[in-house]
């Protein structure tokens, strides 16, 4: 589920941070949320300004904004290889880079294109640094597995709740079809090991731990950016 508050200033900083890393001629993919938002925006500015790249959507909101900003786009099913994303993160633990994503509903496709890219710039303002990951993982699964899945969650000792839309009567439905549960372990000792379990599911399409794919992490602040690398 989406991260309550955050401070939109530090979110933009960190945004427009990563964002002037984007270098004429790259394939760059846009992330979901609002703090990825701001990096959109800010690529924008500079397409405006004459440089020269190909944007990947991770949704439909991502592509919506790059499309209103005229960045020239590339679906992702036509995409090999990306040079950076940028994308936001619900949690991160800035020690390893592992993160929890999905607050959007779009971690599928997220994923596919951090994993696609050749680096992984996330972005975030400080209440989504922790410690150890605790917050709820999203995870998108084909509409026929909700119950087997939920049950497969209980068994792992967590507690999965299908998320309902805000604005729709019944359940969110994802950019690709499918419903998402957002199930709470409480804190996630080994995310590497759970994002085996996870992953292993029938009927999960794709879950929102993020483990061994961020490479650099923009925290914006009150009054500037802390950029932590991460050695991967
Ligand atoms: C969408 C995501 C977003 O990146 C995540 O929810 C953070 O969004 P925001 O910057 O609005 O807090 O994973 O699926």
């Amino acid at each position: 589920m989406k991260t309550e508050g955050g401070n939109d200033d530090a979110k933009r900083r960190a945004g427009e941070a990563a964002a002037a890393a984007v270098e004429d001629g790259m394939i760059v993919g846009l992330g979901t949320g609002s703090t990825a938002a701001h990096a959109i925006r800010a690529i924008g500015r500079a397409v405006d300004s004459g440089l020269d790249v190909r944007g990947v959507p991770t949704s439909f909101a991502a592509r919506e904004l790059a499309r209103e900003h005229a960045i020239p786009l590339v679906p992702v099913a036509d995409t090999e290889q990306i040079d950076l994303a940028i994308d936001g993160a619900d949690q991160i633990v800035p020690a390893t880079g592992a993160c929890i994503k999905g607050g959007g509903a779009a971690h599928a496709r997220e994923k596919i294109v951090a994993a696609a890219a050749d680096r992984l710039s996330i972005v975030v303002d400080p209440s989504k640094t922790a410690d150890v990951l605790d917050r709820s993982v999203p995870i998108e699964v084909l509409p026929a597995a909700r119950t087997t899945v939920a049950a497969a969650v209980a068994a792992l000792d967590g507690e999965a709740t299908l998320r309902r839309a805000a604005h729709k009567d019944g359940p969110v439905v994802t950019d690709n079809g499918n419903l998402v549960l957002d199930c709470s372990f409480g804190p996630i000792d080994d995310p590497a090991a759970l994002a085996t379990e996870l992953a292993s599911l029938p009927g999960v399409l794709e879950h929102g731990l993020f483990v061994g794919l961020t490479d650099v992490i923009y925290v914006g602040t009150a009054t500037g950016v802390d950029r932590i690398e991460i050695d991967r």
